[in-house]
């Protein structure tokens, strides 16, 4: 009989990314994807660290298996990703969960099909490889099936944000080569009618190669191949987002006007201990760059309440730079103690505080969200649908905008033109205007 796998995946699109790597290679081994984690013969859990939440998810779950493995003892649990990566944290998770077949890290993963062969020979495996390796660009991929694509251009992270434990665990920052992304873009543009790049900190891309390579020369390069497609990117550090990116951008109508910019706080006292290495006012310069070559841009951000020693001050200065930008989406966040990262030595800020923070900071933003929504009906959009469901396509516009409308047939993976029509809180109905345009 087929032997069935299933993949827990935790956190962020670049793990969501590596998850098609582990389901590549599980496939490549004959495996097949199981409907539900109760009926698979391999359970990997693809854990995150970021937040202490992300943590106590991947336990509660592991609790779950463990009495699963009780009644089924042939099953075989993985578990791979950033929280084993962390000082220690493997050999702790096995003497906790003893159940636990297989743990990598994160610079191993390439390796998962040898752990699984192993296990013919030993009881269990643990390889956590201390330093990042060099890229392997050729771990098979087993795409999820929507309309986008992701593709790795680079891995790690060297900023050193006081919060966070993403240096730690991913290692310093590794771009892959022009040559070898492009090979990958121009097969996912075939077969895709969205790609996109992904690294912690894309606008860093190239920064450690000899070669000449930048972000903006892979995305002129990338928007050159031919299709009709779009490109999306993520994640940008405010820092480093450069005015050569933002113009090739307006110069590319393939290129998403959507950005995705971090500001995490609006206080420079706060900016500079989280060591962000920017101003609340040159963040505010970005944007203005932004808007002065793409005015229609959609801007996402993630902002954190409770950093230590934020005080109410603190606060509004990030509701006040909040509410100048309007961003289209926020991901707002509870600042969550990682052990080891500098942050978690500081003075803490009370829970209660920060969950009452937190609810007007997404107060507000619903707010915003509900204005600029009642500010584009009227316009004209080019959308992707993404969804089809009960005569109802969902999709994004080029700015990054979830829009819905009515339609006769599916027209998921097909770009079109929508005028928006009215708002209901945030979000966006319109109809479908007779100009629809073919994808290749
Ligand atoms: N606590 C809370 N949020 C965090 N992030 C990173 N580290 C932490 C932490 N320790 C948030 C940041 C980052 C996003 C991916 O997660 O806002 O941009
Ligand atoms: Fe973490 Fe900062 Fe790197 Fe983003 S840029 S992954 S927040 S250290």
């Amino acid at each position: 009989m087929e032997k069935r796998y299933y993949i827990n995946t935790y956190g962020c699109q670049m793990n969501v990314h590596e998850s098609e790597k582990l389901a590549g290679i599980l496939e490549s081994r004959g495996y097949r994807a199981a409907a539900e984690q109760d009926s698979a013969d391999v359970i990997v859990f693809n854990t995150c660290c970021i937040r202490e939440t992300a943590e106590t998810h991947v336990l509660g779950n592991l609790g779950i298996v463990k009495k699963l493995k009780e009644r089924r003892p042939e099953i075989v649990v993985a578990v791979c990703g950033c929280m084993v990566q962390k000082d220690g944290a493997a050999v702790r998770l096995k003497k906790r969960c003893p159940f636990i077949d297989i743990i990598f890290g994160t610079h191993n993963l390439h390796r998962f099909g040898e752990y699984l062969d192993r296990l013919s020979e030993t009881a269990s495996v643990v390889d956590i490889w201390e330093r990042e390796a060099a890229i392997v660009d050729d771990v098979p991929l087993h795409r999820d099936s929507g309309v986008n694509a992701w593709l790795n251009i680079m891995y790690g992270c060297n900023n050193f944000c006081s919060y966070c434990i993403v240096p730690y665990v991913r290692g310093r920052e590794r771009s892959r080569s022009i040559d070898s992304i492009l090979a990958e873009a121009e097969t996912l543009v075939k077969q895709y009618p969205q790609i996109t790049l992904l690294g912690q900190n894309v606008n860093s891309y190239g920064n450690d190669r000899a070669d000449g390579a930048t972000f903006s020369v892979l995305l002129k390069k990338i928007c050159e191949l031919p299709g009709s497609f779009r490109v999306g990117f993520m994640t940008s550090h405010p820092k480093d987002l450069s005015e050569e990116v933002v113009r090739t951008i307006a110069e590319n109508d393939k290129m998403s006007r959507f950005i995705h910019l971090p500001v995490q706080a609006g206080s420079d006292r706060i900016l500079h201990l989280m060591n962000r290495r920017y101003t609340s006012g040159q963040y505010s310069d970005k944007i203005k760059m932004i808007r002065d070559y793409l005015p229609d841009a959609g801007l996402s951000s993630d902002v954190m309440v409770g950093f230590p020693t934020e005080t109410e001050a603190d606060f509004a200065d990030t509701l006040r730079l909040c509410a100048d930008v309007r961003y289209n989406n926020l991901y707002t966040f509870i600042y969550s103690r990682r052990s080891g990262t500098p942050a978690d030595k500081m003075e803490q800020v009370d829970q209660k505080i920060k969950k009452e923070r937190i609810r007007r900071l997404i107060a507000q933003q619903a707010e915003i969200g509900a204005q600029l929504a009642k500010e584009a009906v009227g316009k004209t959009f080019r959308v992707l649908c993404d969804t089809y469901t009960d005569g109802v396509c969902g999709g994004k516009t080029d700015c990054g905008r979830a829009i819905a409308f009515t339609s006769d047939t599916d027209l998921t993976g097909r770009f079109v033109t929508v005028r928006a029509e009215r708002a209901e809180h945030s979000k966006l109905f319109g109809a479908l205007t007779n100009k629809t345009e073919d994808r290749r």
